[in-house]
């Protein structure tokens, strides 16, 4: 056999590799997984049908248009067709980002720590990341991210609320930032947990896109809709932009299944949301808990908790596994724990609760 081996793009050495979240011991005591943020409601009974419906049509090549899809979207947010665009999930639409806009040479910021997809995608593209430390009340440090701009950056990427942390930016402070972005920097609002926002100063991105052309709004299915094994995502962006990441989608990307099922649970938001609302009381709970037990929990709006524990990480999240709930633990930072079911909760508490007594 030849020792040479095919060339591959050196951009791809070093490329950190995604950890998803751990997945519940099969076999284990009870097991409940709170490491990647899903839903822990199954689909409701209409979308359910709608999958099964098209699961039919397995042997056919999905709507590449997404036809259905967009005009559903267009309806519920009040904006064309034409500003939108689909991908497979929208860390696939977030990638479609990249493509159309950075490569080699190019600089993409973000905040560090985010979103754990943004320095893959950012590597993968050729393009250069700048991570911009949070604050030390877990914020996005949005003075010092204007500050990090050069004539060599296409994207900035704003996560709100911020995955893993929690905490979401305000619309003056939020306002006062995109000020000072050139025009032709492209901004993207990465709100994959929107829904979960119940803070009335943190702005809808899609009113803030609609008088700014170099902004996008990046939303999924995967997390208040529960589709996450669907994927499917979109953005809302200007023409030019949406048009640009049509383009650099993958053909065919989103199946069938995923598009009935994401119209299906459009049309029962009502019930959906209301579920949604039973996770942010949980979501209360939980954080009044841990602050009750001396924790210092950031103010979280989104789907998950965030404990900063340092060189305790590791010894915290084995405990949580041990008593039976898997969380995501970001080695020598800090544990990311998803607002799940009710039990799960409270043996996450309980156990939060027995460590601390041990600190
Ligand atoms: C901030 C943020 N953006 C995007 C995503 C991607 O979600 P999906 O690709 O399932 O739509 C996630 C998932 O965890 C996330 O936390």
């Amino acid at each position: 056999m030849s020792e040479t081996n095919p060339k591959l793009r050196a951009a791809l050495e070093g490329v950190p590799a995604y950890v998803p979240g751990k997945r519940a011991a099969a076999g284990g005591p009870v097991a409940y997984k709170l490491s990647s943020n899903e839903n822990p409601y199954p689909p409701l009974p209409g979308v359910m049908e709608q999958a099964i419906t098209a699961a039919g049509s397995f042997n056919r090549y999905p709507d590449m248009a997404c036809t259905d899809l967009m005009n559903e979207l267009a309806d519920r947010f009040g904006v064309p067709v034409t500003h939108l665009a689909t991908g497979t999930g929208s860390v696939g639409v977030a990638q479609q980002l990249l493509q159309a806009t950075s490569g080699p040479g190019d600089e993409v910021i973000y905040a560090w720590r985010s979103f754990e997809a943004y320095p893959i995608i950012t590597q993968i593209s050729g393009a250069t990341s700048v991570k911009v430390p949070l604050t030390p009340s877990e914020d996005h440090d949005l003075d010092a991210m204007a500050d990090a701009i050069t004539d060599r950056t296409r994207l900035i990427f704003v996560c709100n609320p911020n995955n893993p942390t929690g905490n979401a930016i305000r619309r003056a402070e939020l306002e006062r930032f995109l000020d000072r972005v050139p025009a032709d920097v492209l901004v993207v609002l990465d709100e994959a947990y929107r829904e979960f926002i119940r803070d009335a100063e943190v702005p809808d991105g899609v009113e803030i896109y609609r008088d700014r052309p170099n902004v996008a709004v990046l939303r999924t299915f995967s997390k208040a809709y529960g589709l996450a094994g669907l994927r499917v995502g979109f953005a809302i962006a200007h023409e030019p932009v949406a048009a640009a990441l049509r383009k650099t989608a993958v053909p065919f990307g989103v199946s069938q299944l995923a598009q009935d099922a994401a119209v299906a649970s459009l049309r029962a938001e009502d019930e959906l949301l209301g579920r949604v609302g039973s996770l942010v009381s949980e979501r209360t709970r939980v954080v009044e808990g841990l602050r009750a037990q001396g924790w210092t929990v950031p103010e979280t709006q989104a789907n998950f908790v965030w404990l900063r524990l340092g060189d305790r990480t590791t010894d915290f999240a084995a405990a949580c596994e041990k008593a039976g709930v898997v969380v995501r633990p970001f080695a020598g930072e800090g544990v990311r724990a998803t607002i799940a079911e009710t039990e799960a909760n409270d043996i996450f508490l309980q156990t939060a609760e027995a460590f601390r007594k041990e600190l």
